[in-house]
């Protein structure tokens, strides 16, 4: 299964996503909590803000925007004006990175 590097393990602060490009994917939102990684698209669903400029709570992460929150885990949209779902992929840890598999490319 090939895999695209995402981010390096050590380059994440919990609380605070880092917004990644890769090729063939919309840009990405990389997220630690609970010692565990989350990696949905960055792009809200209402607007388009920047989900890696807005304020991580926990499993939460709410848009700078209007406020709209979703689920990392998930991407399920929690909080209104946001009614649509994020992506999300499923993280794999590898040699210290954050990656995710090529075949999820849209
Ligand atoms: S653009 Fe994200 S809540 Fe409006």
């Amino acid at each position: 299964m090939p895999l695209i590097k995402l981010c390096a393990i050590a380059e994440l602060d919990r609380g605070f996503p880092v917004r990644v490009e890769a090729d063939g994917f919309p840009p990405l939102a990389v997220y630690a909590y609970a010692a565990t990684y989350y990696v949905t698209d960055d792009t809200c669903t209402h607007g388009q803000a920047s989900l890696c400029d807005g304020y991580q709570e926990g499993d939460v992460i709410e848009c700078p925007f209007h406020g709209g929150q979703f689920d990392i885990k998930t991407g399920a949209a929690l909080a209104y004006p946001c009614t649509e779902a994020i992506r999300s992929y499923p993280a794999v840890i590898n040699d210290g990175w954050v990656c995710i598999a090529a075949e999820n490319q849209a």
